[in-house]
């Protein structure tokens, strides 16, 4: 056991709200341009007062940076540009000694083709036990049933090694070999890469591109099931020596192939929601609940361990890989009409832009992310509506410099400008010198401080985390309104998706007696009767009403 499991239920993941960190984005602590794990430290209040009780760290291992750090050359180390494992260690004793829990990255799937594994594998003679940890073929038309992911870049799975004389096999970048699986020596050496983070003390693991980990002829190579027999062996794993801790899955895929990950409550403990994300946004621009609505019918109910990871952006482009292809040209031409915002199958863009810098639309987005059920993951930055930076490459424009204050650097570095890690977003409508914490702390209705507000109103209900949903008709398909139900606690939430003020009458007639009492300002509303329960609602506006029985008469 080790000095990372800490007080509170094991399953604390379901009562948690995740926060993304780029940590070379976040601060810099020793002026060098680059944010560090020193600098995440000297932040910490900052995410604790607004709210999060878990932040999850994009990928600190030594890597070429070819891939954000998803291009792993050492699996047990931090990349010095971060810090040091002392820095992680520093880091994970201040996030617990403040409550909040530390998810890191555990890339199963692929290493850097500059990870000495890789490099000991394409110089050993075919067949060789050192030549098998990753998957070659003299032939690039196996395993055609595999989609290509990377579809702006890569033009095949395979590519050719020259020291090999062999393709070797990757599902993302070239410079990403995939692991070969069915070599037992590359399931041990990834099982002790959890024991060593475990026992670093991180309190939870997510599994990048865990679709991937076998390949099959005649099949799609995703989600077979060796690799859920793996995910089971892990799991039991950490059942038997890492007490509390977590394992959530990064599975791009429809609902019932994405429950799998849960297994039976023996393979992980989360997994992300892919397929809900898109549909939200479907929703908002048709104004009309049923994307939402429908792809939630479509979602199979999960182990009572359980909990899907909900979330609206990323560090990725907003992908639309889980929408048919008619949903896709609609999210593209509504959301993403210049091409330059188009990446792979998504769109790279961050919250705020996405929504038209529309504030009661990143309102009732981020109520819908906090009331559904699941864990919500806020993507850094969002809180304060960033915006992003489509001159960069790739997914570079949505993972500049967080932008703490109007001073330098936007308070993120000392640096001199140009050795940033990347530059800070100077479009004038989401400028640095405005859109930054330091303004929004003194500004009482700023988005940070109704962010804010919104994050301790969900702690209060452990309906949110834990409850049963009910959706409830609301009388129009521009409405969307559910109550969520734990052990007493009732929470009301209800939705008017559409731009124009509507009238509401919801079917609520099984919580007759109750008052709905809105939670914003703990004004109480008319007790629900015989009949519908009408209310009014403004455009794209919200309401969170907890459901209490009447007070006695006096
Ligand atoms: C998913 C990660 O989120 C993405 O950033 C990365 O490029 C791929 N996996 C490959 O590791
Ligand atoms: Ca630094």
């Amino acid at each position: 056991m080790s000095g990372g499991s800490h007080a509170g239920p094991s399953d604390w993941y379901k009562d948690a709200v995740i926060y993304e960190v780029r940590v070379p984005s976040f601060y810099d602590s020793n002026g060098d341009g680059c944010g560090d794990l020193r600098g995440l430290i000297a932040r910490l209040d900052y995410l604790v007062d607004l709210g999060v009780s878990a932040l999850w760290l994009l990928p600190l291992c030594p890597s070429p940076g070819r891939d954000d750090g998803y291009d792993i050359s050492d699996y047990e180390g931090v990349s010095p540009e971060v810090g040091t494992l002392e820095d992680l260690k520093a880091l994970l004793d201040a996030a617990h000694a403040r409550g909040l829990r530390v998810i890191t990255e555990l890339v199963l799937n692929h290493t850097s083709d500059k990870h000495p594994w890789f490099q000991r594998a394409r110089r050993a003679p075919k067949g060789s036990p050192d030549r098998e940890w990753f998957v070659w073929s003299d032939d690039p038309s196996r395993y055609k049933g595999a989609r290509i992911i990377f579809s702006d870049f890569e033009k095949s799975n395979w590519t050719w090694d020259d020291e090999a004389q062999a393709y070797y096999w990757h599902r993302f970048y070239h410079h990403q070999p995939d692991l070969n699986y069915d070599h037992a020596p590359v399931r041990d050496a990834m099982l002790a890469v959890v024991d060593h983070w475990f026992a670093l003390g991180v309190d939870g693991l997510r599994l990048d591109a865990v679709p991937y980990l076998y390949e099959r002829e005649g099949t799609s190579s995703e989600n077979l099931p060796e690799t859920h027999a793996f995910l089971k062996t892990l799991r039991a794993r950490v059942d038997e020596r890492w007490e509390g801790r977590m394992l959530l899955a990064e599975a791009n895929q429809w609902p019932e192939d994405a429950v799998k990950y849960f297994g039976d409550g023996d393979e992980c403990h989360m997994a992300f929601h892919f397929p809900l994300m898109p549909r939200l946004f479907m929703a908002m621009r048709r104004e009309e609940r049923r994307p939402i609505t429908e792809i939630l019918a479509r979602t199979p109910d999960i182990p009572a361990n359980c909990q899907w990871a909900l979330f609206l952006r990323n560090h990725d482009e907003l992908t639309l890989e889980m929408v048919t292809g008619e949903e896709r040209d609609y999210l593209w031409r509504e959301y993403a009409r210049d091409p330059q915002a188009r990446l792979n199958l998504g769109i790279r863009r961050r919250l705020a832009p996405l929504l038209f810098n529309d504030r009661r639309r990143m309102e009732l987005m981020n109520a819908l992310l906090l009331s559904l059920p699941g864990t919500p993951v806020l993507y850094y930055g969002d809180e304060i509506g960033m915006g992003d930076d489509l001159a960069l490459g790739d997914r570079n424009g949505v993972r500049t410099p967080m932008q703490w204050s109007p001073d330098r650097n936007a308070g993120f570095s000392p640096a001199d400008g140009s050795k940033l890690v990347l530059p800070l977003v100077t479009d004038p409508e989401y400028h640095w010198q405005t859109i930054n914490v330091e303004n929004q702390r003194r500004n009482e209705s700023s988005l940070l401080n109704w962010t804010r507000r919104l994050l301790r109103l969900r702690a209060k209900h452990p309906a949110f985390g834990r409850g049963s949903a009910i959706f409830v008709d609301a009388g129009t398909e521009h409405a969307f309104a559910f109550v969520r139900e734990h052990e007493g606690d009732r929470v009301l939430v209800v939705c008017n998706l559409s731009r124009f003020y509507r009238p509401l009458s919801l079917e609520l007639s099984r919580w007759k007696g109750l008052v709905p009492v809105e939670m914003f300002g703990g004004v109480r509303f008319p007790e629900i009767g015989e009949g519908r329960w009408p209310v009014s609602l403004g455009p794209r506006g919200f309401c969170w009403f907890e459901l209490k029985p009447p007070e006695p008469a006096a």
